[in-house]
């Protein structure tokens, strides 16, 4: 199904999107981070698992240079969206933060690696990161991100065919924390501005 064939819908509707949606607004009244992500990525779990959740088509076609965003879902009442991230084999991205904000993620689609990254110094203009063990996570598999313990790494976990995640974030992220190796055994912090391949909201 691709949603950019519809007729000039107002949004994009998909397999599972009313439940997934309700499940979201239900979370959110919890109104504190960590149960809210408690919540949350046990529904999405459960979504993903039972096949009721069934994204666009379109987020399995890979972006040529980069892993792909796209908007699924932007709800009016509360600000939170759904992203539908796409990685081909060997796109993925650098260390990088949240920009502060708690995120649930799951794997729809393939398998993912999650590498949690802790700081444990600031020197200078520079951040030291200590790796955590490799976190290989294929589809219904759910995780959650609090900052400020929210470092990570996300790439695609090897072999072929694309993989798929989705992302729940309480509102856009239009920028983020990226920590780029320097090559000294530290990371510079650079702001990066996030761009969405499509908006299927
Ligand atoms: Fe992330």
């Amino acid at each position: 199904m691709s949603c950019q064939a519809s007729p000039a819908p107002s949004s994009c509707d998909f397999p599972g999107r009313a439940e997934l949606v309700a499940a979201i607004d239900a979370a959110i009244a919890l109104q504190e981070p960590e149960a809210i992500g408690a919540a949350l990525a046990a529904s999405l779990e459960r979504l993903i698992r039972s096949g009721r959740l069934q994204p666009p088509a379109v987020v399995l076609e890979p972006a040529t240079d980069h892993y792909a965003r796209r908007l699924l879902y932007r709800s009016a009442e509360h600000g939170y969206v759904v992203i539908a991230m796409t990685w081909a084999p060997g796109q993925g991205t650098p260390i990088h933060d949240h920009d502060g904000m708690w995120g649930v993620e799951g794997v729809c689609h393939g398998r993912i690696e999650v590498i949690p990254q802790r700081v444990v110094a600031r020197e200078h203009d520079g951040w030291r990161f200590q790796s955590g063990p490799v976190l290989c996570a294929g589809p219904g598999e759910c995780a959650c991100v609090f900052p400020p313990a929210d470092h990570h790494v996300i790439r695609h976990a090897g072999g072929e065919g694309v993989a798929v995640s989705l992302h729940i974030y309480p509102h856009e992220m239009t920028a983020c924390g990226v920590y780029l190796d320097a090559g000294d055994g530290l990371h510079r912090l650079q702001r990066r501005h996030l761009q969405l391949d499509a908006e299927l909201a």
